[in-house]
């Protein structure tokens, strides 16, 4: 893989996978009661940890990121910062909102490699992996606690677990990276596998945090939910059907995630579906349209 390559697919890792890894360790932070102090206590580490290296990667990614990937709608919605100024009404959880002021101002640009780039990037890969490989243990040990109820948790044990996928999929992706493997087709179609599990999840996640009486938005996430599992069962092993599928479905999917993102921050509608997160599931439907649409 070339320089160019490497740096570029570096930085638009980071910008979308350092934030969500910060919000999961947000939602764990806030998954446990107060008696379990030491477990909130390591997530919020874990949360200040991957603000920091998402810091960095902002800093780095100025004037050295394209256009269309800020533009997806991946890194930030023109709502997040929204969502996260009610969290901070809602928790004492102190949000870093700056940091997403800064990232409304990320330029776009022509990325210009020189021995500074490549050496600031290469730290933040290797950063990223060793705090990504303590993250994965630490949910790993949590989610063990919670499936032997040994602890309480208000997040669905699914959820937490859909979390730890995510973070390893994150770390294979940058373990290639790191060792100069560029992502390939077979990789592509395993990555389409892998998203369309994660929005069916999503979708599912939406229906039970709906309020009961939320009839149509929930029989509409349940819709999602059985097209996501039924494109999976239909077109596995026919890669260029399976993205026409999985792109139709996410396009209509972002649109959903967008209309439910508007009535939770407007409180139009009843659910304890927290705000951030649902600017957070948005954001990984735009991650999703954008390399399907890059197909
Ligand atoms: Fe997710």
């Amino acid at each position: 893989m070339n320089y160019y390559d490497y740096l570029n697919l570096s930085l638009e890792l980071h910008l979308f996978f350092d934030r969500i890894m910060k919000e999961h360790s947000l939602f764990l932070e806030l998954a446990f009661t107060e008696k379990e102090n030491q477990t909130r206590q390591i997530a919020k580490k874990f949360q200040q940890a991957f603000n920091k290296l998402l810091q960095k990667s902002v800093e780095i990614a100025h004037g050295n990121i394209t256009n269309n990937v800020i533009a997806s709608g991946e890194f930030i919605t023109p709502n997040t910062l929204i969502a996260e100024q009610q969290m901070n009404k809602y928790f004492e959880c102190f949000i870093d909102t700056n940091l997403t002021k800064e990232e409304q101002r990320l330029n776009p640009g022509r990325l210009d490699i020189d021995r500074k780039i490549i050496s600031d990037v290469t730290y933040i890969n290797k950063e990223g992996l060793s705090l990504l490989k303590n993250f994965i243990k630490y949910q790993e040990e949590v989610l063990e606690q919670v499936l032997t109820c040994k602890i309480y948790t208000n997040a669905y044990p699914s959820f937490i677990n859909h979390m730890l996928e995510e973070a390893r999929l994150y770390d294979e992706l940058l373990t290639g990276l790191f060792n100069g493997q560029f992502i390939s087709k077979n990789n592509l179609y395993e990555q389409e596998i892998f998203w369309n599990h994660f929005m069916k999840e999503h979708a599912l996640f939406i229906r039970g945090l709906l309020d009961p009486s939320e009839n149509d938005s929930i029989l509409l996430a349940d819709k999602f939910a059985q097209e996501y599992q039924m494109i999976d069962n239909r077109y596995k092993g026919d890669f260029s059907k399976l993205t026409k599928a999985s792109f139709n479905e996410t396009l209509n999917f972002q649109d959903f995630n967008k209309k439910q993102e508007d009535l939770i921050l407007s409180c139009k509608i009843k659910s304890m579906i927290m705000p951030l997160l649902s600017d957070h599931l948005l954001r990984e439907a735009n991650h999703y349209l954008r390399i399907l649409n890059n197909r």
